[in-house]
């Protein structure tokens, strides 16, 4: 008798290998390593029957221009590079509980609404609760198709006899293929379930939205295994406690990456953010020592935040130093170059500091605005009102330059601010239309006239 073949698995990044190894020589991360039985069919069989074989020129082959489908989202639409690529699969990742079933029923209703014929299986939840979320999100036309399974053959079978041109598959944690003998949410499930939606996608041009859980702890199959597979890659991400949610293009074949949608977590559903700057700047505290105003990019979009910081005198030997959205070791970086070049006792001063609205940043153009809440807090003076910060601060207290400079200040002007600290040779740059008053400075002493 054949013995049962196993193979091990990185959970991490989804390397093969036929015994168990320490540390995985693909993402060098270490004790990853699972077992899981192997039955070797053909792993893409389906991809290939669907495909032609014979080469085809480059002049003939079709490009995809009218090929996507808006989907009435705009925040949405946008974060895909412009709407919904025909046959194409796409990966929705997230923490459990921050919205993904949500996002992807709204955006069934509105395929719905253009007579799109929509499929959505859900593997978690039975009809009766998705239509239960349903009629929380307000009146859906009758013809959205739902489907409750979890065994992928004969999630496949439905698709083939269905054909609708919108399928959503949630999540991909709970598909599994009998041939497969590993539990479902195994490396070795997610791989092959999502070999096969590849190949419905690829062979019939449906387009594929696929739900993939990621959790520190407790998810078997890493997020990267999968990343590598499909088209587009979104992170549907948020503050547990804020109610507003980012979606993030992390990879798109189909589009920029990096571009984000803004969205907003209601009773009725998830509604778009279509100025996101008012929204994180919506109950600022006016003209208090601690808060400053800065403008980070989002993509392609620039975004006004609010950083706060309360700097004190420490009781303990060592100082404590807390940061909240943004990168703890460059805070303490930046209060050793407030401390070295402005010769201020940070040394025994607490510092937390904190990115309001629920927002992680971490570029570089944060820097400046972090020195100046830093010193606002410490001197207990505040800035002057409707000022914004921004700027790149190197170890000599020297202030860089950042990118799109132009389009951090125009937002501000559009946001009614009057004032403007930022790097001296970006100053040179923007355009004298916005009415706004330039103040460009080069060192963080400059910055000192001003708190
Ligand atoms: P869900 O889409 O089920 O999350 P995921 O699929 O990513 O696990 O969202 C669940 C959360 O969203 C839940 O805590 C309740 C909340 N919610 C609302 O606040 N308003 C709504 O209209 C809906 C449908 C959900
Ligand atoms: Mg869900």
């Amino acid at each position: 008798m054949a013995k049962a073949k196993s193979i091990f698995f990185c959970k991490e990044c989804g390397f093969e290998s036929s015994k168990w190894l320490g540390q995985c020589p693909g993402c060098k991360e270490w004790n990853v390593f699972v077992e899981e039985p192997v039955h070797r069919k053909s792993v893409t069989g389906t991809f290939l029957r669907s495909m032609k074989v014979e080469p085809s020129k480059l002049s003939e082959v079709e490009t995809s221009d009218q090929a996507r489908t808006l989907i009435g989202i705009g925040e949405f639409d946008r974060v895909l590079g412009g709407g919904i690529v025909n046959g194409s699969l796409v990966l929705v990742g997230g923490d459990p509980g921050i919205g993904k079933s949500t996002l992807l029923l709204q955006m069934c209703k509105e395929l719905v609404e253009q007579m799109k014929t929509v499929l959505y299986i859900s593997g978690e939840e039975s009809l009766r609760q998705i239509k239960m979320r349903a009629e929380r999100l307000g009146s859906f036309k009758e013809e959205l198709l739902l489907l409750s399974e979890t065994n992928l053959d004969l999630v496949e079978q439905s698709i083939r006899s269905v054909n609708p041109q919108v399928v959503v598959i949630d999540s991909i944690q709970t598909m599994f293929k009998e041939d497969v003998g590993s539990a479902p949410g195994s490396v070795g499930q997610v791989r092959e379930t999502t070999n096969t939606l590849m190949g419905i996608a690829k062979g019939l041009g449906i387009s594929v939205f696929i739900v993939g859980h990621v959790t520190k702890e407790g998810m078997v199959a890493g997020p990267r295994v999968l990343e590598h597979m499909v088209d587009t890659v979104l992170y549907f991400e948020g503050d547990g406690n804020a109610s507003y949610r980012v979606l993030r293009a992390v990879k798109n074949r189909f589009g920029s990456t990096n571009e984000i949608g803004v969205f907003e977590m209601k009773d009725s559903g998830l509604k778009e953010v279509n100025n996101p700057s008012e929204y994180m700047l919506d109950g600022m505290p006016e003209d208090e020592a601690g808060s400053v105003v800065t403008c980070t990019i989002e993509g392609t979009r620039p975004i006004m935040v609010e950083a706060q910081a309360l700097v004190c005198q420490t009781n303990f030997n060592l100082p404590r130093r807390t940061a909240v959205g943004t990168d703890f070791n460059r805070v303490n970086l930046l209060m050793a170059v407030i401390e070295k070049r402005l010769g201020m006792r940070m040394m025994d001063c607490d510092a937390y500091v904190n990115v309001a609205g629920g927002m992680r940043i971490t570029e570089p153009a944060l820097d400046l605005a972090i020195v100046a809440v830093i010193l606002s807090s410490y001197r207990n003076r505040s800035l002057p009102e409707k000022m914004l910060v921004f700027g790149e601060v190197g170890l000599t207290g020297e202030v860089r330059s950042v990118n799109m400079a132009d389009q951090r200040v125009a937002e501000a002007a559009k946001m009614g601010f009057t004032a403007c600290i930022l790097p001296k040779v970006n100053q040179k740059v923007i355009s004298a239309s916005h009415n706004i008053k330039l103040i460009g400075i080069s060192n963080i002493k400059e910055l000192l006239d001003y708190i």
